[in-house]
């Protein structure tokens, strides 16, 4: 599979986000999942998120929360631009647009030694 998006396996550990070309892998206790690394808010990197308690991928910029089985926003950001704090009104709008406009979802499995984006 020569045009397949790979990470070394070793470079995923459990609880943990990394980059495979344009999707971000995320180990869910050993089960993975890719997602399209740009955040539908301002386009974070996801790839440099992290994972919550609940598995949901967390955008590095305001907070954001994706369902990484689904793509869904499960959570909207918590600021814009540089700022980070509380904003309602604005939070529930970009989450609205999210719910429709969702992350790309594939199957990443492991394969040897790394992990494959399908
Ligand atoms: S860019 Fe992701 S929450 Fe703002």
């Amino acid at each position: 599979m020569p045009d397949a998006h790979r990470i070394p396996a070793a470079d995923l550990p459990p609880g943990t986000v990394g980059r495979a070309g344009p999707w971000a892998v995320v180990n869910r206790d050993g089960r993975y999942a890719a997602v399209s690394r740009r955040c539908r808010h301002q386009l974070a990197d996801l790839s440099e998120g992290s994972l919550d308690k609940d598995g949901c991928l967390v955008c590095p910029w305001h907070g954001a929360r994706y369902d990484v089985r689904t793509g869904a926003m499960v959570a909207g950001p918590r600021g814009f631009l540089a700022y980070k704090g509380p904003t309602p009104g604005y939070t529930g709008l970009v989450r609205a647009y999210a719910s429709v406009l969702k992350l790309r979802v594939r199957r990443a499995l492991r394969r040897g030694d790394d992990v494959v984006v399908e």
